[in-house]
């Protein structure tokens, strides 16, 4: 039974023995360029001795092959010009919300001027593009803050990805806040969901024993998560900040960061002074 069925398909799928190929008609113009368009042969498929689907027959291209090639080469120039455009309006858009002030817009790693610190900035640089968490102390005006803004600015510029900057003194403010609004978890939850974060300004005074725990929760979430991308600037260095601050909270940025120290001159004076 089942075996008489399958004869009969491939019956009806025979090429008849009569047909014939219909003859190849005269070549048309293309509608765009007058050029020569050539028709094609659309292989048959045949079903009851017929062709099915419209096969077996010549058909002509809308467009000539060189027309057909450029209006491919055109939608795929427009899809990336759209791509690029939406990617560069969400790179804007990511570095209009990352937290930066009207202070820092001029700050970029290109209008970063080594001189005092060749050494140091290369090699931040080089660690922060490998995924490296980094410390910067160095006493005020030395450009920690610079470089930071920087180094975040090209995180989010090179992975259109989501970086949150904050100056720590704010952060604790808007942490107390958070705590007495029940939002803390959410806020802790904002900042430490993003994939680089600044942490500007980390000082040795002590908060309140509640906003310091915030912060610990937030710098130990970076640490259990292994995330990257993590800058800590402080005008103390990690030795005075391992006396002063919370043992466990200094612990974790001692294990997770790579040291640096910015020396110079402080050029907030020498601006003013100019
Ligand atoms: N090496 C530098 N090249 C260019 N500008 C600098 C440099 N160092 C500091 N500045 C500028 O001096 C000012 C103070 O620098 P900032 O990064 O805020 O210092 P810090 O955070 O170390 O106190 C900023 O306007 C900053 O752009
Ligand atoms: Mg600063
Ligand atoms: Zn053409």
């Amino acid at each position: 039974m089942q075996e008489s069925n399958i004869t009969r398909v491939s019956d009806q799928l025979r090429k008849p023995e009569n047909w014939t190929e219909p003859p190849e008609p005269l070549p048309g113009s293309c509608p765009s360029c007058n050029g020569v368009i050539h028709p094609q042969f659309i292989e048959p498929v045949f079903w009851s001795g017929r062709p099915a689907f419209g096969t077996g027959r010549w058909a002509f291209p809308s467009l000539c092959s060189a027309c057909e090639t450029e209006k491919k080469v055109e939608a795929q120039k427009a899809k990336a010009e759209q791509e690029a455009k939406e990617r560069s309006r969400k790179i804007q858009q990511l570095t209009a919300t990352a937290g930066f002030s009207k202070a820092h817009e001029h700050m970029t790693l290109e209008t970063f001027d080594p001189l005092f610190c060749i050494e140091a900035f290369a090699r931040i640089q080089k660690g922060w593009e490998a995924g490296e968490n980094i410390f910067i102390a160095g006493p005020p005006g030395t450009g920690k803050t610079h470089i930071a803004v920087g180094l975040l600015k090209l995180f989010i510029g090179q992975k259109a990805e989501r970086g949150v900057f904050r100056i720590v003194p704010e952060l604790m403010i808007e942490l107390r806040r958070a705590i007495k609004d029940r939002r803390d978890d959410e806020l802790l939850d904002e900042i430490s969901s993003a994939q680089a974060l600044v942490l500007d300004d980390l000082g040795v005074e002590r908060p309140t024993p509640m906003v310091l725990e915030g912060l610990y929760l937030l710098i130990d979430r970076w640490y259990r998560n292994k995330k990257s991308h993590l800058v800590i600037t402080s005008n103390n260095d990690i030795e005075q900040l391992s006396k002063h601050l919370e043992d466990r909270l200094a612990s974790r940025i001692i294990g997770m960061c790579r040291p640096f120290k910015l020396q110079g001159e402080d050029r907030r004076l020498e601006a003013s002074r100019a």
